[in-house]
């Protein structure tokens, strides 16, 4: 294991350790927007990341949710959400993790992503596979929607604008066989790396969302663009996430003019 990849996994696990700690009794929760909730938590975590990525790799640049890092100019960025599931957190309800990923250059090199309820961490390195506690884990060999067991997220803006992703989520679901809706973006994409759900959607994410997911799940073997087809961008607010078999028939059913939109 580089060392990428082993401070990858020290940071997501010294956040998700706090997540641990705390699980159960949410503290100073208050709302950065009517659905959106931060609590202590997210910012002792956010700590805890920060001080094992800062120890290792002081020149390199930090991109993480809850606070502004200064600019280094690295060519080294560090994405990190250090608790994705902030309102099942809050609700205890057991789906909440961590997500250190490493961009070099544009390209996602390492990332990591610790659930510390289940004890589970996911973990990959650019072209050396993707593994869930130290064993290689592979995408499902799903190859039709119609037996297809998906994850969404619905955005925190979701009151403003529900229509489209109702009408998005109404199609998938009369294709698929089951659609879920966990409320962790980083685990519902590692979810998809591990076998576990075969494809993901969601629109309005942030790269500390995705970005460790994403190169865990290209590392299992799996596929992520955007809704049109065209290669993940972190940095592009939009996600599907697949086994790469069914990825054609669903970007087909996320476009409005989908298989299924006659029935909507
Ligand atoms: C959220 C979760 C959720 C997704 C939201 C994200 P947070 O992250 O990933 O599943 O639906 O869009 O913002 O706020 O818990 O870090
Ligand atoms: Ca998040
Ligand atoms: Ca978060």
């Amino acid at each position: 294991m580089s060392s990428f990849l082993e401070t990858a996994a020290a940071a997501a696990r010294a956040a998700a350790a706090v997540i641990k700690r705390d699980f159960g009794r949410p503290a100073g929760v208050r709302f950065k927007a009517r659905m959106n909730p931060v609590t202590e938590t997210d910012l002792a975590a956010e700590h805890a990341a920060l001080q094992v990525l800062e120890r290792a790799f002081p020149s390199h640049d930090i991109l993480t949710e809850e606070s502004a890092q200064a600019p280094r100019r690295s060519d080294y960025l560090w994405v990190v959400d250090p608790m994705d599931g902030t309102v099942n957190f809050t609700h205890a309800y057991p789906c909440v993790c961590a997500s250190v990923g490493l961009l070099g250059g544009g390209e996602l090199l390492a990332g990591a992503v610790c659930d510390p309820i289940r004890d589970e961490l996911f973990t990959a390195e650019k072209g050396k596979g993707a593994a869930l506690n130290g064993s290689p884990i592979r995408v499902s060999p799903v190859s039709a929607l119609e037996g297809s067991l998906l994850c969404t997220g619905f955005p925190y803006r979701l009151v403003e604008n529900p229509g489209e992703t109702f009408r998005v989520f109404e199609r998938v679901s009369l294709l698929a066989q089951g659609v879920r809706r966990d409320g962790s973006a980083a685990l519902d994409i590692c979810y998809v790396a591990a076998g576990r759900f075969d494809g993901f959607w969601e629109r309005e994410l942030k790269p500390w969302d995705t970005a460790a997911g994403v190169l865990i799940l290209r590392e299992a073997g799996g596929l992520a663009t955007d809704f049109s087809g065209r290669q993940f961008d972190p940095f592009v607010p939009e996600i599907a996430a697949t086994n790469s078999r069914i990825h054609d028939e669903l970007i087909r059913a996320l476009s409005p003019a989908g298989p299924a939109a006659d029935r909507a």
